[in-house]
């Protein structure tokens, strides 16, 4: 299952005019579009959004079935007048509507019998007639890209006359102008790709070394696209072609997900395949770790170190994991007695402050001119290929370091000689820093407890509660109450008077009873427990608000009913009930092989992301697990209570927001301090990933036989090499390994330790539809406390563990 990336455009049916090229005489309408030679690209009108009246002129392609546009001619300023539309050629080429020009372009030079032609390549081009050098185009697309970029466009700068050729983002999927973020080249002493949100940079995809770009994490081959380098005096560029020609791949801009995407057309899943997203983890972030810092993401989440012979700047910021503000000289320079410390397998630094670049030196040579000028700071080779060659010299702060386990190449500092020969003291030094590191985490955690066991039940909550973002309440409000309200009275019948005998279940706010209604239809009822702290009509409010979130992975709220001191919320019924009946049970486990697994698995991700940023409002689910996903008749799952806490809440400020959630499923920076995020939804969505998989229980605290709860076991068995032995014996024979090996490690992504570790959900849902490399997760969070009570119970949902029932071996385990 690919990730689809579409671009939705609706294409008015139209004459597709067999050709590829316009002439002199003629111009193109509305109802004309050019066709490519090999029939894949196609150029004209479309609207955009679907169905709207904002038309543009622009290229697409022509056999895919998701419109995916790839240039647009006129993306700042859409046709929106009723009067149809124009492109006129002749030695220029004018959009006009209405006797108004909406865009143009007048190239330099003029042809005697011009011709527009929509090359192979997707490439537009205004040329003469009878002369197909590319080097004599009068006009070409090409060097306008616009969020994409396609094999053989180039990125760049021309040097002689400044002409820059970058890409830049739609606004939203429905807006093609030019959003804030862009990629280009950074024309220094060692040219290197750039990504910038803003004028602020934000992923450097690092200088050309001979062999790829300093920024790329692996030296492998990509199996779709061969990455191209050109420099000299007259200009630079990036470019890339693709391995099998026959392929149809591009790289995309993308502002919603603030990333590049490399994508290639699955033909037989029908849909975009990722290949690549930049940037990918926490050290590919531009200064991740400050000037003068080294990120490493195995180490994560200390994932920051000082480079030898510097000092973080603030070490109060450093201990709270605030390393922007990076490092400073421990001790000054000394000049003509200075050393180099060599370290491997490294991304070099922003080459802003490279100075000086020769590609004929060797690396002796480069170290004398290093150490000569006592301004210059690093040095390496500029040229990676063979024994090494070149150089390229750095003065200032070294920006943008990280470690590149699988490339990288080796990097030289300059050091005071006292640095250089300090072994003994080293150890010393991180003995105490790793002493000092435990003995802090150890303090925190006991305040922490502290905090719990002296406030009780009303768990502190922090900057995080700021993520529930409202963003349409105001207008929202005037139209609240198109939700059906019921009768108490047809529900007390529906129910059977709540009859024990149609109960449910019982879930963290009450028990569900299942109800016919007089018209025969299926219902699912929600009976609140009474003690709401909303008012009947900010209640209804939330409900109606709950109700708009509609997706196929939600189940659906039709109505409420509030009277007499009831609080009801009536949902469509789910004969299937919850996933833990299955995948917990030794008979109906076997209904659920592993495809429906990972079907179910695909579906609650969707469900998930959805509630978290598809929809008007942020939802943080805050009590994902087994028993609140239910299933429908096909097996399809949908997430169920979702959106509670807020009805019953109301503002979740820190005052009135109380812990609800399970142990087990529940993010320890949740279950501890109250801080819940959509990360600490994604930790839940890891557990309960495990779940399925497994079909073990994940027990909260409780431990298993053996001392370990599911999500320890996990981690053992992939540390030791054989996650296999995780999956369910029951769905062993037919799973497919490689999807049941992805689908582990996402799930311990999702719960390692520190929450920006983890993916959010729509990096879930991309890394569960294409074949991405996957990040190796760093070790899980596990929840530290001999907590004990019935599981899911709803005493279970507010009580936070106390202090005697914590030992330091649970500390330890960790
Ligand atoms: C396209 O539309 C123009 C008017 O907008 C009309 O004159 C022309 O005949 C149409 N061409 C075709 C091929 O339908
Ligand atoms: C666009 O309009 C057509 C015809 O009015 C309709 O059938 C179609 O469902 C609409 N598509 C969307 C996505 O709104
Ligand atoms: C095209 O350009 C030529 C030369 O400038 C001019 O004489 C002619 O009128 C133009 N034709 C159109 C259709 O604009
Ligand atoms: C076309 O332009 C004329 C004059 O500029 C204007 O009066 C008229 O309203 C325009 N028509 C449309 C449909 O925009
Ligand atoms: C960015 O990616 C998301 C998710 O894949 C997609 O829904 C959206 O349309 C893309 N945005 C643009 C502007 O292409
Ligand atoms: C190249 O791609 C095409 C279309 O995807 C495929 O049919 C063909 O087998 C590929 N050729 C090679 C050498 O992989
Ligand atoms: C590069 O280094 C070589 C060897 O040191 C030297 O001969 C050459 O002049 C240098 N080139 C430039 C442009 O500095
Ligand atoms: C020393 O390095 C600085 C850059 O920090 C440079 O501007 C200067 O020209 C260098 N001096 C020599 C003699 O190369």
């Amino acid at each position: 299952m690919p990730l689809v990336t579409f671009y939705l455009l609706f294409l008015v049916s139209r004459i597709v005019s067999a050709t590829d090229t316009i002439t002199q005489s003629h111009s193109l309408t509305e109802n004309q579009t050019l066709l490519s030679n090999n029939q894949n690209f196609q150029f004209g009108f479309f609207t955009l959004p679907i169905n709207s009246t904002n038309r543009y002129l622009g290229i697409w392609y022509n056999k895919i079935p998701a419109q995916t546009v790839v240039w647009l001619a006129n993306r700042e300023k859409p046709l929106t007048t009723g009067v149809s539309a124009v492109l006129m050629m002749n030695n220029t080429l004018i959009l006009h509507q209405n006797n108004s020009v909406i865009w143009s372009i007048t190239p330099a030079r003029r042809a005697r019998n011009p011709v527009l032609q929509l090359l192979d390549s997707g490439n537009l081009v205004l040329r003469e007639e009878n002369d197909e050098n590319e080097e004599n185009y009068l006009w070409q697309s090409f060097d306008y890209p616009c969020d994409t970029l396609l094999p053989g466009m180039k990125l760049g700068k021309d040097l002689r006359t400044g002409f820059d050729r970058r890409v830049t983002a739609w606004k939203n999927e429905d807006d093609p102008s030019i959003g804030t973020l862009s990629w280009g080249m950074d024309v220094t002493n060692w040219p290197q790709q750039m990504q910038r949100v803003g004028s602020m940079k934000q992923h450097r995809r690092g200088s050309w070394n001979g062999i790829d770009y300093t920024g790329r994490p692996t030296i492998r081959p990509s199996p779709v696209f061969e990455f191209k380098y050109f420099a000299d005096e007259e200009q630079v560029y990036f470019m890339f072609s693709l391995v099998n020609s026959s392929v149809k791949a591009r790289m995309v801009l993308n502002q919603s997900s603030y990333k590049l995407l490399h994508l290639a057309w699955d033909e037989a899943a029908r849909g975009w395949k990722v290949y690549g997203l930049l940037p990918r983890d926490f050290c590919d972030e531009y200064g991740a770790c400050g000037p003068n810092g080294n990120c490493d993401v195995s180490k994560l989440p200390y994932a920051c170190d000082c480079l030898r012979g510097f000092r973080p700047k603030s070490s109060k910021d450093w201990n709270e994991m605030n390393y922007q503000g990076g490092c400073l000289r421990d001790k000054p320079l000394n000049c003509e007695s200075d050393g180099f410390i060599k370290y491997g397998k490294m991304k070099v630094p922003d080459t802003e402050n490279c100075w000086y670049l020769n590609q004929s030196m060797n690396l002796e040579e480069c170290r004398e001119k290093c150490l000569r000028n006592c301004s210059c700071m690093a040095y390496t080779n500029s040229d990676i290929r063979g024994e090494g060659n070149g150089c390229a010299l750095w003065s200032g702060d070294l920006n943008d370091l990280r470690v590149q386990p699988d490339a990288g190449q080796d990097l030289y500092v300059r050091v005071p000689a006292s640095e250089l020969d300090t072994n003994n003291g080293d150890k010393l030094k991180i003995g105490i820093a790793v002493g000092g590191t435990i003995a802090a985490i150890l303090g925190g955690l006991l305040l922490t407890l502290y905090f719990i066991f002296i406030r009780g039940r009303s768990a502190t909550m922090k900057k995080s509660a700021a993520a529930v973002v409202d963003h349409f309440k105001e207008e929202e409000q005037e139209d609240d109450l198109e939700l059906p309200l019921f009768d108490l009275s047809s529900i007390v019948s529906a129910t059977d008077n709540f009859s024990i005998n149609n109960k449910l279940g019982e879930g963290g706010f009450g028990p569900v009873y299942k109800g016919i209604l007089e018209n025969g239809e299926e219902i699912a009822v929600k009976r609140l427990s009474r003690g709401s702290k909303q008012g009947v009509k900010e209640f209804k409010t939330e409900v109606a608000l709950i109700a708009k979130l509609q997706h196929r992975n939600l189940v659906k709220l039709h109505g409420s009913c509030i009277q007499d001191q009831e609080k009801l919320l009536v949902y469509e019924y789910m004969p299937n009930k919850s996933l833990d009946l299955f995948i917990f049970d030794q008979t109906q486990r076997m209904l659920l092989d592993w495809s429906k697994r990972f079907n179910i698995i695909c579906g609650i991700a969707k469900g998930l992301l959805y509630l978290h940023q598809d929809s008007r409002l942020i939802i943080i689910h805050r009590d994902l697990k087994t028993s609140n996903v239910l299933l429908d008749s096909e097996m399809n799952p949908k997430i169920s209570d979702f959106g509670l806490a807020r009805i019953l809440e109301g503002d979740q400020t820190p005052e009135t927001t109380r812990v609800v959630g399970t142990y087990g499923y529940m993010a320890p920076e949740y279950a501890l301090d109250g801080n819940f995020s959509v990360k600490s939804d994604v930790y839940s969505f890891g557990v309960l990933l495990l779940d399925i998989i497994s079909g073990k229980k994940n027990k909260g605290s409780h431990r298993q036989k053996d001392g370990k709860n599911l999500i320890e076991y996990a981690w053992n068995f992939w540390t030791e090499g054989r996650p296999l032995e995780l999956i369910d014996e029951y769905i062993k024979e037919c799973c497919n390994v490689s999807e049941a090996l992805r689908c582990i490690q996402i799930g311990l992504l999702c719960v390692q330790q520190n929450p920006h570790d983890r993916p959010n959900m729509s990096f879930v849902v991309m890394m569960l539809g294409s074949e991405i490399e996957l990040a190796l997760p760093k070790e899980p969070a596990l929840f530290v406390g001999k907590y004990s009570c019935q599981e899911y119970s709803s005493s279970c949902m507010n009580d936070a563990p106390s202090v005697n029932e914590l030992s330091i071996s649970d500390l330890e385990a960790r």
